[in-house]
């Protein structure tokens, strides 16, 4: 099959988050002023009115005091005008009672996805991927997942993650394989000989050598 050559910015781990004005269901809201002090989740969806996304919607939903305790606003966005998704929302909770209570972007002429290579005209050139950027306070981006159209994303996994980078951050320290909280965290490793001799004669670290120490935290 042929495939376009349509290529969109991609923003990368590390940038700074590109910043828009966009039409959501809490209004008009300014990028750069939103969620001043916190971390941000910016995440795309296919389509309203799809399966797939309604369970993703609503697993954001009901889980928002967990990342109300992350310290982090919720933003969703897809290629639908803003009555679109008032109509999912209020169908939604008709459904299942759950409320969908974070700005959702209407992004009907597609910047925001394009800005975000949330657009991905190979997988689709009308919808955006499910897309999660995941932007600090100071508002650069620090981890990006990307998912096609057919896989729902894990909300257990987002949580970790945002957790992990969080802790990360605090403590000064990297997370193993499968972390989660209250697991032991690694110990950056040693810059120099003289840090190596001294990490090697440290029993307070779980040790396999040198370059691999955890500690609780
Ligand atoms: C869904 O959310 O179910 C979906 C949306 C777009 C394409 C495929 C699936």
């Amino acid at each position: 099959m042929e495939t376009t050559e349509t290529i969109y910015a991609m923003p990368r781990i590390g940038d700074k988050a590109p910043d828009f004005t966009a039409k959501t269901t809490k209004g008009v809201i300014k990028f750069s002023d939103f969620a001043k002090g916190k971390w941000t989740l910016l995440f795309s969806h296919p389509a309203d009115f799809t399966p797939v996304c309604t369970t993703e919607m609503s697993g954001f939903a009901t889980r928002k005091a967990e990342f109300d305790a992350l310290n982090t606003e919720l933003m969703g966005l897809s290629i639908d005008s803003v009555h679109a998704h008032l109509g999912w929302v209020n169908n939604v909770r008709n459904n299942t009672g759950v409320y969908f209570d974070f700005p959702i972007i209407a992004d009907i002429d597609m910047k925001v996805s394009k800005l975000y290579g949330m657009l991905q005209p190979n997988e689709s050139e009308t919808a955006a991927v499910r897309a999660v950027f995941f932007i600090d306070p100071s508002k650069k981006i620090r981890l990006i997942m990307y998912y096609p159209l057919n896989v729902g994303r894990n909300m257990n996994e987002i949580l970790r993650a945002l957790d992990a980078l969080q802790v990360s951050d605090k403590n000064g320290v990297a997370m193993p394989l499968d972390w989660e909280r209250g697991d032991k965290v690694i110990i950056p490793p040693p810059k120099n000989l003289e840090e190596m001799e001294q990490r090697l004669s440290d029993d307070s670290c779980e040790r396999t050598d040198f370059y691999l120490c955890k500690r609780d935290l």
